[in-house]
């Protein structure tokens, strides 16, 4: 194989090795396909680009895929999230890359195309633009992509929006929508990370303060759940009248954002949704307010409408930049209001991330296999592929539970009131 790569620095490879390392062994479930892989091949002969954030994880998964058979290539779904070491590392092991950490807009474009010049057979993707750039800017690979699986919440509705206007062209697996993705890299995984981000970057307390989380959905229920045990008063704010009696029976304060910008000393918008945090809600915040974005895309803190009501602003730490308004009062936002635990941490602990690419890789293995048979639409985790990795998570942590008797089993499938 001819290996491409345009990446920043190749000699940052042991460095990004070591990182890879360091997970590999916390990532059992994602072994055990491995092992699998390498002896069935479901993938040989065949091309995958994956695009995701490029960290030492997903570096991993790239290398499970290769080592079932794949010519690989890499790109990144963020130009915050890519480290340079670890992108260096992949092409070390023989796998081609396209990113670099800041990649302006131009540079994060030509990097996707430059992926998707290796004319993939399947694909993932994490947030839809490596599944949208080929459907508006190579329509001639459309009949060479056979599918492929989309990893986050955002990306998932992109799909179901592009196959209810009957425009998705190959079948696509809705990882995130798999229990073993939601229940435990959304919830436990961005609620620490998340965190673990903000704490990192800041050095500050968080017992005491006031965390306000835009969006009471599967991650904004850890990232809550996790300002709860670190001591802060937790406000949620939510469109949703179910998720915010949710919200309310779970402990927290519930209020609009507009009353919550008032309190806040942290705030995290993760909504998936645009402009969450406005203007409205800049000039009644408490001077010193910190903000930041977990959702997909860097559009629920309304950081250009930041920009045009401030008076100045100045880079006031790595990865904070602080606003001063007409008033004197200084806002603060981490990461420009990208994913602040990719963009400013590490992302989700190895742990939670080695289920969620076992499910990437048997939902990719299981296209591999059914692609014939499958229409252009968005496809479930299967039931049997979701439990797999549930079981071989517990295994892997020592750990088994009972099973249904034949009485018991008989029991729940029957509808007479007679056992
Ligand atoms: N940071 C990460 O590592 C990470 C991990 C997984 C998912 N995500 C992303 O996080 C976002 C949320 O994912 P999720 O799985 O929690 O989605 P979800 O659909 O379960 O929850 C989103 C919630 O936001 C609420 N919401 C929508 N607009 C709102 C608004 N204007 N104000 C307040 N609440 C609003 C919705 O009612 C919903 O309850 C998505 O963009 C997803 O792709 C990020």
């Amino acid at each position: 194989m001819d290996l491409k790569f345009t990446i920043r620095d190749l000699s940052l490879a042991s460095e990004g090795q070591r990182k890879i390392d360091w997970v590999i062994p916390r990532m059992q479930v994602l072994n055990s396909i491995r092992n699998e892989f390498e002896k069935q091949l479901p993938f040989a002969g065949k091309k995958v680009v994956i695009c995701l954030h490029l960290e030492a994880k997903t570096a991993y998964l790239a290398q499970v895929i290769k080592a079932g058979g794949a010519e690989v290539t890499v790109v990144a779904s963020n130009p915050l999230s890519t480290q340079d070491d670890v992108v260096a590392a992949l092409v070390q092991s023989g796998i081609g890359a396209h990113a670099w950490y800041n990649a302006t807009e131009e540079e994060y474009s030509s990097h996707l195309q430059l992926a998707l010049d290796t004319e993939p057979d399947f694909i993932i993707d994490d947030g839809g633009d490596l599944v949208s750039t080929i459907h508006t800017t190579r329509p001639e690979l459309l009949q060479k992509v056979k599918g492929g699986a989309e990893e986050t919440t955002t990306g998932v509705l992109r799909l179901h929006s592009m196959a209810r206007d009957g425009v998705l062209k190959f079948p696509m697996v809705a990882v995130n929508d798999a229990q073993c993705k939601y229940l435990f890299d959304n919830r436990y995984g961005t609620g620490q990370s998340v965190w673990d981000g903000i704490m990192r970057t800041t050095n500050l307390v968080v017992a005491g303060k006031t965390a306000v989380v835009a969006g009471y959905g599967w991650c904004g229920k850890g990232v809550a759940l996790r300002a709860k045990g670190l001591g802060a008063r937790v406000i949620i704010c939510e469109i949703n009248p179910i998720k915010a009696n949710e919200a309310l029976m779970d402990g927290f304060e519930v209020m609009p954002m507009v009353e919550a910008a008032k309190h806040g000393d942290f705030f995290i918008t993760v909504t998936g949704n645009m402009n969450v945090i406005n203007k409205e809600h800049f000039i009644v915040m408490k001077s010193g307010a910190i903000m930041c974005n977990a959702g997909h895309f860097d559009i629920e803190v309304n950081v250009a409408q930041l920009k045009e009501i401030s008076v100045s602003e100045r880079t006031a730490r790595t990865n904070i930049t602080e606003y001063t308004l007409p008033n004197g009062q200084n806002l603060y936002v981490l990461a420009d209001g990208r994913l602040v635990n990719l963009a400013a941490g590490d992302g989700h602990p190895a742990e939670v991330m080695d289920m969620t690419f076992a499910l990437q890789a048997l939902s990719l293995e299981y296209i591999a296999l059914n692609y014939e048979e499958l229409e252009p639409k968005v496809y479930q985790v299967n039931t049997e592929i979701d439990e797999k990795v549930a079981m071989l998570k517990l295994q892997s942590l020592g750990l088994s539970i009972d099973k249904l008797t034949e009485e018991q089993a008989a029991y729940l499938g029957s509808w007479s009131s007679e056992a």
